[in-house]
């Protein structure tokens, strides 16, 4: 495995880009946080990429942003919840770098997101109910394309906690 490039995979609100910049600062890799990457180079949140453009342009140019980074190395790199699930992007990280999922409890998942839905437009406008079935559904459908991920964490514990077990794994792979 090629652990000079680190993929952190998983849904949304796992943790990715917190734990991700822990992780980082544990390895001394740089973070990369991909939505941000997209945000600057399309100079536009990713709400209005997807109000304007749809979730499939959106896909396609997450796709382009994560294979720029294979330029470089030393790297910790939060993808997006749905980064893993579209076309070959799962098998091309896996051939790049280590892949990381981080494991989380559909509880968990949305104690975390129903304050902050806003910034993200695939649940923006949803009530708790839906929420809450839309995090069990779409789980659901992305779980095989996360548990193709070389190393598993599980995403419940603090932010320091997963970031420590992450580096454990990655020492342990050697
Ligand atoms: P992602 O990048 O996977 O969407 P974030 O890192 O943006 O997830 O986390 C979503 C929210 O959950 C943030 O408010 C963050 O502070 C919180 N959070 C993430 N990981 C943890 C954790 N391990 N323990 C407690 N809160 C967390
Ligand atoms: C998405 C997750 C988001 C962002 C976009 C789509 C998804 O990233 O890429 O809103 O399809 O799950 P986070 O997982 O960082 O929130």
């Amino acid at each position: 495995m090629n652990s000079t490039r680190i993929f952190l995979i998983g849904f949304m609100g796992s943790g990715k880009s917190s734990v991700g910049k822990e992780l980082a600062k544990l390895l001394k890799f740089k973070f990369i946080d991909l939505d941000e990457v997209i945000e600057k180079s399309e100079k536009k949140s990713i709400a209005s990429i997807f109000s304007e453009f749809g979730e499939q342009r959106f896909r396609k140019i997450e796709q382009a942003a994560l294979v720029n980074q294979l330029q470089n190395e030393k790297i910790v790199v939060a993808t997006g919840g749905g980064s893993a699930t579209f076309e070959n992007n799962i098998e091309v990280m896996n051939v790049s770098g280590v892949t990381v999922y981080l494991d989380a409890h559909p509880g968990t998942l949305f104690h975390r997101l129903a304050p902050e839905k806003s910034s993200r437009p695939l649940i923006a406008t949803k009530g708790d109910i839906d929420l809450m079935e839309y995090i069990i559904d779409k789980l659901d459908e992305r779980i095989p394309f996360y548990n193709k991920a070389q190393l598993k964490v599980d995403a419940g514990g603090s932010i320091r906690e997963v970031a420590r077990n992450i580096e454990i794994q990655l020492h342990n792979q050697k």
